[in-house]
Parts: structure tokens; sequence; C-alpha cells
């Protein structure tokens, strides 16, 4: 193959990307990239609900939206993210919930209107949406947060009931970094699944971020985790993969990281229900890695100018099994 588009056709598994939406709207070249290498898309902020309702009651869809028109013209299938989170939540959400002038009624209202809302306006074209992002710590328990504290455990299930009622076709899925290797994440993430689907509640997918760093050891047991939750019935995807260095890059370190993300592919493309292998961010030029990580960066399969770096072609190189 050519490019990951063509990649992508022969394997039978969307290959994707995170869109920054400034970009999109800006850059004519990362516009290009964007659309001749990826059949699938997420958008990297503009879906998040600090982005589309600032103020409440006030929603603003322009770069959402501008997000699914550029991907329906170029035959992009979208992920949706995301739409319970405990981050990049509006002020107005976190500041009422923690003082208590949004009480517990109103915020499980709250929180049924912006799914009803968000997963409404774009029924029909989003192929699967990260319902739940990040619910479970790094201790192996429910995360802390706005909803678990007012709402209880059972806002998860509300919020896949939610959103399969405002779009019965997309795939819901649940997301989690770390998912690859943390064994306590697994464990409660496993439990999360089999207690949902014992009560009928509708999540269909496994997204596993894969945010790796090749400081760290590859994480070899990826595919036999993959494999228990597909072996529950769900869809899986790799959602957000990057692969971080220490900086500065060199050549040992470029060809580390195109080893690591050889494997994910590989590992996605081997197990018969993984449907998509998403990058977060496909060039250097945007990527959160650099303001997150103090010395880290380089984590894309493409540089700052758009060259494809060796992760991109090791990536061509994956077969189907
Ligand atoms: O939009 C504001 C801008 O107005 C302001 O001037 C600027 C100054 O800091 O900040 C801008 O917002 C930033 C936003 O990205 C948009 O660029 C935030 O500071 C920054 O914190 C935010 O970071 C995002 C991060 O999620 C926040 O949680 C990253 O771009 C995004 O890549 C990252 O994505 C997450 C996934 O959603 C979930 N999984 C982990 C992944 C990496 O953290």
């Amino acid at each position: 193959p050519d490019d990951l588009r063509e990649l992508s056709r022969r394997l039978g598994v969307h290959v994707g990307s995170a869109v920054d939406a400034t970009a999109l709207a800006g850059e004519a070249d990362y516009r290009t990239v964007l659309n001749r290498e990826f059949t699938h898309v997420t958008a990297e902020n503009a879906m998040k609900w600090e982005s589309i309702e600032p103020q409440r009651g006030v929603y603003d869809w322009e770069a959402a939206d501008a997000v699914v028109r550029n991907a329906l013209r170029n035959r992009q299938k979208i992920r949706g993210h995301t739409l319970v989170w405990h981050n990049q939540l509006p002020a107005w959400l976190t500041e009422g919930a923690n003082d208590g002038s949004i009480g517990a009624a109103e915020l499980r209202s709250i929180l049924r209107k912006h799914i009803m809302t968000e997963v409404g306006r774009y029924r029909g074209k989003i192929r699967a949406w990260d319902v739940v992002n990040e619910v479970v710590d790094d201790s192996g328990n429910l995360r802390e947060s706005i909803w678990l504290a007012h709402l209880g455990p059972g806002y998860i299930a509300d919020a896949f009931r939610w959103a399969h009622q405002a779009d019965p076709r997309a795939k819901l899925y649940i997301n989690d970094y770390n998912l690859e290797w943390d064994t306590k994440k697994i464990g409660k993430t496993l439990e999360i699944v089999k207690d949902l689907k014992a009560k009928r509640v509708p999540i269909h997918g496994i997204g596993f971020q894969g945010h790796l760093g090749i400081q760290y050891d590859y994480p070899g047991d990826f595919a036999n985790v993959m494999r228990q939750f597909t072996d529950l019935g769900l869809e899986a995807a790799i959602t957000e993969a990057d692969v971080r260095m220490v900086m500065p890059a060199t050549p040992e370190k470029l060809a580390t990281q195109a080893d690591y993300y050889k494997r994910m592919l590989t590992t996605c493309v081997e197990n018969r229900r993984c449907v998509e292998f998403t990058i977060w961010s496909f060039t250097d030029r945007h990527s959160w890695v650099p303001d997150w990580f103090e010395g880290e960066g380089a984590a894309c399969v493409m540089d700052e100018n758009l060259t494809p770096k060796p992760a991109y072609e090791a990536l061509l190189t994956v077969r189907r099994r």
C-alpha cells in the first residue's frame, strides 16, 4: 500500500486520526493529509462538553459541525468523543455541582439532556460514541467525579441507555487509557462490562486509548487483554494511539517507536472484532504530548512538516493474518 487509506482497505480495519478543529480550518496541508490518509476521525476537543456548551443553555456547534462536515465529504467514519468524562466539563457545571446549587436530580436531568442533545444532533452520522471515558481510576475503583459523587454508579448504565435512545444505530463504547496493561483497571472494567451486559444495557464496544511511551516496555499482554473483552461479544477499537519519547528524537528511538506502532496495529488486525485503529493526531505539529509530559514529544507518525516518520512506514507493512 502507498498510504494509510489503501492500507485500511486491505486490512479491513479503519485507520483514523484525531482532528484538531483549528488546524482543520486554518492549515491546508494538514487538511490535505488528513483527508488523503484516514478513513475514520475523532474530534480531539470539539465535541467535549466544555466546547459545545460553554455557558448553560448556550451551545456552540461550529467546530464540531465542521469536523463532521469534513469527514462526511471525505468518506470518513466518525467516533464521537466524548459524552461523559470528568475533564473538560464547562465551569458552570462543575461549579454548580460542587457548590450544591445544582442538586442530584437536576444534575441527572442535565446529563440526560446533554446526551440526548449531542447524540441526537449527529444521529446517523457518528459510527461510534465514547459514551463514558476514563471512569476507572488507577487503583481500580470507579473514578471520583461529580457523576459518581452525586448520581452514584448507576450513571454509567443511564448514559448508555440515553445514548442508545438518541441514536439506536451508533456503537456505544466504554473507553480508557492504560487498559492495554493495567491489571487493576482491566479487572474493574471487565466487571463493569459484565454487569452492564447482565442488565441488558446497550454497550457495544471497548476502546483502548493506546497512549504508549518507548521508555516503558511494550505492553506484551495487550492482545490477550483485548481478547478478554471481545470474548464478551464487544467490538474493539484502539482509539487514541500515540507513542511518545524523551526528547530529542534519535534514529534508535524512532525505530523503537515504529515497532510499538506496528505491534499495536497488528494486535487490532489479528482480532476479528477490532474494527478501528485511530492515532491521537497524525502529526507532531499538533500533539498533546509536549504540553503534558515535560521533555517528551515526537509521539506521532509524521513530523511537524508532515513528513512520514519510520512509524508511518512500519504501519504500511502490517498485513492481514
Ligand atoms: O482552547 C483553549 C484556548 O482558548 C486557550 O487559549 C489555551 C490555553 O491553554 O487552551 C486551550 O484549551 C486547551 C485544549 O486542549 C484545546 O487546545 C487546553 O488548555 C488543553 O488542556 C486541552 O488539552 C486536551 C486534553 O485532552 C485535555 O483534557 C488535548 O488537546 C487533548 O488531546 C486531550 O485528549 C485526551 C482525550 O480527550 C482523552 N484521553 C486522553 C487524551 C490526552 O490527554
